[in-house]
């Protein structure tokens, strides 16, 4: 990317799944952009770097001050509010675009080149699957997702590009690292429908989006992924879905057997991969209300990887797209794969070129084209190339339909793997 006033991707390769550890990389992180002339070579020990005396206070005040305590109270959709978190978009005929993009929220210059094609792309909603890093804190919200400018440091900050009908924003981890606050008092709150051409404010970190064809459900899995303080260090939370969650799912979404709609489902956190830790809770706490295979987007693995369907003993069974490839430095497929048995129909294998010498991925975001029964999702990485593309329909009884009249791997794309 030539944007170079913006973050690197080197300061936040590696980074720890784990909230003091992040605290502590975010301190290696220089405060302005590397001269172009510059040896970028990247640092072989960043995390050292935070260690040095003058650094140490730097990251544990803020871990201390951001991580310790309860955290933000989980929002829910009041009773006696019109507003339960379920929205019309429009259907018919009527083209309905949505871009999709997770773990995008680093502040890089590659952030902002995705920033800049969902722009483009002009889509009627913009979802974001969750993570602001490093620790979502609400500097960073303010200068890594609501583009304004930090005055502690010379980088220019990142804007997440608004829909025009609507913007909403599910839960990350790293949101949760600083217990949520930036997420749901400063995110939250620039986010939602848009009436009078102004963001009515997204209510809760779950909602549905539905038409007469489909219902595109998003749930918060970020809210339970942190444990006590220490405690998490050595385990890793299940995330499951909170009560809240299922009640409404029950309640006010109520899927049904016989509703013909296609479901498609949005959550931080991914059902299952060939690469790294499954989540499967989630999917077994949704068994009572899918019975048919749903798409489902997931983030969290800094990766694009289009799945086969597979489930798990008790859970749904799903269709899984892993995009969490927005923002981070991302992983390349490795050679042996944890789980083999998770068979991907296509992994962007691709090495991104870049002049910080990393071996690194592409990033990039999908973009999803809702058209009566007909949902078409394209996959454009950060240099604009459609990688991938992929077309379903779903049939008077809400079965999902694979489409296959084009080529769904671009020419300039590697082979799909195996
Ligand atoms: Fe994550």
């Amino acid at each position: 990317m030539q944007h170079d006033c913006r973050k690197d991707l080197q300061d936040l390769q590696k980074l720890p799944r784990q909230p003091m550890l992040s605290y502590v990389q975010k301190q290696s992180q220089p405060t302005a952009p590397r001269p172009k002339t510059a040896d970028r070579t990247p640092t072989r020990y960043p995390l050292l770097t935070a260690f040095v005396s003058s650094k140490i206070v730097a990251w544990i005040w803020p871990y201390l001050s951001q991580r310790l305590g309860p955290r933000h109270p989980f929002l829910t959709y009041a009773a006696s509010d019109t507003d339960q978190g379920v929205y019309r978009m429009p259907g018919g005929d009527t083209e309905v675009r949505l871009a999709l993009a997770g773990d995008w929220a680093t502040g890089t210059d590659e952030a902002h080149g995705i920033g800049e094609l969902i722009t483009g792309y002009a889509p009627h909603y913009s979802i974001h699957l969750g993570d602001v890093y490093y620790v979502g804190g609400p500097q960073e919200v303010a200068e890594n997702f609501l583009g304004i400018k930090n005055p502690h440091n010379a980088f220019e900050p990142c804007t997440w590009p608004q829909g025009s009908l609507g913007s909403f924003a599910l839960n990350g981890n790293h949101e949760m690292y600083a217990r949520g606050f930036g997420y749901f008092d400063q995110m939250l709150p620039t986010l939602g429908l848009v009436q009078n051409g102004t963001p009515v404010g997204q209510k809760a970190s779950f909602f549905c989006l539905e038409n007469d064809h489909w219902r595109i459900i998003a749930l918060d899995t970020g809210y339970n992924s942190i444990d006590w303080p220490i405690v998490e260090f050595f385990r890793t939370p299940p995330c499951e879905l909170r009560p809240e969650q299922i009640t409404w799912l029950r309640d006010i979404v109520r899927p049904r057997a016989d509703d013909p709609r296609g479901i498609i489902l949005l959550t931080h956190h991914q059902y299952y991969s060939r690469y790294e830790d499954w989540y499967p809770l989630q999917a077994k706490q949704l068994a009572e209300f899918f019975s048919r295979p749903v798409l489902w987007y997931w983030g969290h693995e800094h990766r694009m990887a289009v799945y086969e369907e597979f489930q798990v003993p008790g859970g749904i069974r799903a269709i899984g797209r892993c995009i969490g490839h927005g923002g981070m430095p991302i992983d390349l497929p490795p050679a042996d794969p944890k789980h083999k048995e998770c068979a991907v129909e296509f992994v962007d294998q691709r090495h991104y070129q870049n002049d910080e010498h990393l071996t690194i991925g592409y990033n990039g975001y999908a973009r999803m084209t809702l058209n009566a029964d007909r949902v078409t999702v394209e996959y454009q990485d950060v240099l604009g190339a459609i990688i991938f593309t992929e077309a379903w329909t779903v049939d008077a009884g809400g079965n999902l339909q694979r489409i296959r009249e084009t080529p769904s791997v671009a020419a300039n794309a590697a082979a799909p793997a195996s």
